[in-house]
């Protein structure tokens, strides 16, 4: 039998905070909602997940860091730094494992600041703007690159 694949999820800066964090915005499910959502989706489609919330910079870039021998793919909302992380996109670039971006909000139609991601240049993907459910769709896409052979990335 083959062993599970292996996702690390990352929750980028103040996302402890769903909820109750400008919810007009981000939607009232809390962190903890979504990450019961994302572990039953998880349990369906067979692959296992660790989960982090990091609002520091340098612990989500050394979680990306020792990602390459200990998991297959990496689900992130890199939040705030998605915008400024130089040290998280070059990460992600090192990490070479299949990754997917996602938003709560559509950032293409915020503010002009959100509207560039510096992670989208290396990530396989991005989804963006579907609230909690962006999470579900990123994990569902990320178990696509994983099961469909050939993808590079
Ligand atoms: C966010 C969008 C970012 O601009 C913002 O800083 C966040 C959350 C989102 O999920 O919509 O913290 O990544």
């Amino acid at each position: 039998m083959k062993s599970p694949k292996k996702i690390l999820v990352i929750h980028g800066p103040n996302l402890h905070l769903l909820g109750r964090r400008n919810p007009s915005v981000y939607g009232r499910t809390t962190l903890n909602a979504v990450n019961q959502a994302l572990r039953q989706r998880a349990k369906e489609l067979k692959v296992t997940l660790t989960i982090l919330q990091s609002n520091h910079e340098g612990e989500i870039v050394d979680a990306i860091g020792a990602s390459h021998s200990r998991y297959d793919g990496i689900l992130i909302n890199p939040a705030a730094y998605t915008h400024t992380s130089v040290a998280i996109r070059d990460a992600l670039e090192s990490a070479a494992l299949p990754a997917v971006e996602v938003h709560l909000s559509n950032i293409h139609a915020r503010e002009s600041f959100r509207q560039q991601s510096l992670m989208a240049p290396v990530v396989s993907g991005q989804v963006s703007g579907f609230g909690a459910h962006s999470y579900l769709l990123g994990l569902e896409a990320l178990h696509g690159l994983l099961t469909n052979s050939g993808h590079k990335r």
